[in-house]
């Protein structure tokens, strides 16, 4: 089979596309699996860093990475509701960036209706993370306020659709005005540029200060984010793409009431399958009664594959970027 092949880490120039082995039937998660001649797989920020081995699951080398796969089964385990045929989108954590992949049972779930394997390779690690941010986490309630950083992403774009879908006013911030119409096509009330003074201006356009910042960009964003917070606010921790792990003190929480939680939705699902299934049963409910979608920016294909994670490393995604295989 064709497969993206990660050889040295080297960023995105060590990528490249080959014929390897089909994959072994063994997942470190579950001996429950799912055979899946992959349609698509969705390429996102994680997989970049895997690049350089900057991230925090770093298989070793050579490896075919891609976390997440939308495509057709072709073998389940016996007693799975799952079948030969049946037309699926599911987390392999590594391996997806090929045309055939394996998956765990409990991280694979039936394409809804009406969502096109482009879409599905797209949903579950964005738009499952967006709904384990806002409300697990953050708590979101109808009426209050939302801020999201890197909001044309593709993780961004799912926190405005979530946010906006749970009745919450979203503020995004973005660093261009294209990106801008991104944010607001996912569910963006409003939108700030990241260039300019964005404190200044969520404050005119939220005096009161606003209720939740969920940050995947993480470095410099920190400080003026708790400024822009009013009382007993909430600043979601997802991620670090300036760079930096941002710091904290602690009398800055004091002062205002203000909780700083992390949202590490992989760390708490990928061993909890009932968690796992409870969070994509909501996301699935949201596509089918509110018409959820993931924003899908960009579709390439296999031997496009260095130019997808170059969108990445370059800061020109918009939305969620999927490999086809074609
Ligand atoms: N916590 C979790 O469970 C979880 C799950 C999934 C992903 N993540 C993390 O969430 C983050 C976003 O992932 P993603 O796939 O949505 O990435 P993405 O599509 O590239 O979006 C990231 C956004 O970050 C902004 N950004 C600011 N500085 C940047 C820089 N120096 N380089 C690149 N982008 C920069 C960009 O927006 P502007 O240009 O508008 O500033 C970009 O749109 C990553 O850190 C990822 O690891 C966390």
């Amino acid at each position: 089979m064709r497969a993206v092949v990660i050889s040295e880490l080297t960023g995105p120039s060590g990528i490249s596309v080959a014929d390897v082995p089909e994959p072994a039937l063994t997942h470190e998660l579950s001996d429950r699996l799912v055979v899946i001649d992959v349609k698509a797989a969705g390429v996102s920020f994680p997989e970049l860093l895997q690049t350089w081995g900057k991230y925090q699951h770093a298989p070793e080398l050579p490896f075919t990475p891609g976390l997440e796969v939308s495509g057709i089964v072709r073998t389940a385990p016996e007693g799975s509701r799952l079948s030969p045929g049946d037309h699926v989108m599911a987390m392999t954590n590594v391996g997806g960036l090929a045309e055939v992949a394996v998956a765990p049972e409990f991280m694979t779930f039936a394409l809804p209706e009406n969502v096109t394997f482009a879409e599905g390779a797209a949903t579950i690690l964005n738009l499952h993370t967006a709904y384990f941010a806002l409300h697990l986490r953050a708590r979101v309630n109808a009426g209050e306020t939302v801020v999201v950083h890197g909001a044309a992403g593709g993780l961004g774009t799912a926190l405005c659709s979530i946010a906006a879908i749970a009745g919450a006013r979203v503020v995004a911030v973005v660093s261009s005005p294209a990106k801008a119409e991104v944010a607001r096509a996912a569910g963006a009330n409003d939108t700030v540029l990241s260039d300019g003074d964005w404190r200044a201006e969520i404050r005119s356009l939220v005096p009161a200060g606003v209720n939740i910042v969920c940050d995947p960009v993480g470095g410099s964003r920190l400080i003026d984010s708790l400024r822009v917070l009013a009382p007993l606010g909430r600043y979601v921790v997802l991620g670090y793409t300036e760079g930096e792990v941002s710091q904290v003190k602690t009398n800055r929480l004091l002062l205002n009431n203000l909780d700083v939680v992390g949202a590490g939705w992989g760390a708490f699902v990928r061993h909890d399958p009932v968690a796992f299934r409870k969070i994509g049963d909501e996301v699935i409910r949201l596509m089918n009664d509110h018409q959820l979608r993931p924003v899908v920016g960009h579709q390439l294909g296999l031997d496009e594959a260095a130019a997808a994670f170059a969108l990445l490393a370059d800061r020109k995604a918009m939305g969620k970027i999927v490999v086809e295989m074609r």
